[in-house]
């Protein structure tokens, strides 16, 4: 299917995206929200890590009577494929909430997906439903990184 690629960066590979069924992402993503373990706040995230080798991996929100203990459900999707040998390169991140239109990372999550891949995709839902792809560069430019050898 065609993605609305109008919000990719635009210095972007142009072929990154002929391998992502972005709609089957999201499909994994939506089922592992589900799973959510979310009793504080009442928001499900599910979230779906796909690598170039074509495996895909799930995570979930998981909150905690200590709030700040909660983790996401992209870090949950990203340390499944770390915990499963993973070594192949990270292509996208596809999250999605049945209780919001588009759901997109926090910053935390935007700095986790950036250390797998300079170059990823995250896909989030539309409030039409349809897939909508950026790329993490543009959601987090200027990441942090032990070796900062950028200068402005
Ligand atoms: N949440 C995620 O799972 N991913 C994000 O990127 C943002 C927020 C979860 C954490 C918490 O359980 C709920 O959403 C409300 O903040």
């Amino acid at each position: 299917m065609q993605i609305n690629q109008d919000h990719l960066y635009k210095n972007y590979p142009d072929n990154i995206l002929k391998d992502v069924d972005a709609e089957k992402t999201l499909k994994i993503a939506a089922d592992a929200a589900e799973n959510a373990y979310a009793p504080y706040s009442k928001f499900k995230v599910g979230a779906c890590a796909l690598f170039e080798d074509g495996k895909t991996y799930s995570g979930c929100n998981v909150e905690n009577a200590s709030y700040g203990l909660t983790l996401c459900a992209e870090r949950n999707a990203l340390s499944s494929a770390i915990t499963e040998g993973q070594k192949t390169k990270l292509i996208a991140v596809a999250i999605y909430s049945p209780n919001a239109k588009s759901c997109f990372p926090c910053g935390a999550c935007r700095q986790w997906i950036t250390e797998f891949s300079k170059e990823a995709v995250v896909i989030v839902e539309s409030s039409e439903g349809k897939p909508q792809v950026f790329s993490i560069k543009e959601l987090l430019p200027f990441s942090f990184e032990l070796d900062q050898t950028t200068s402005l």
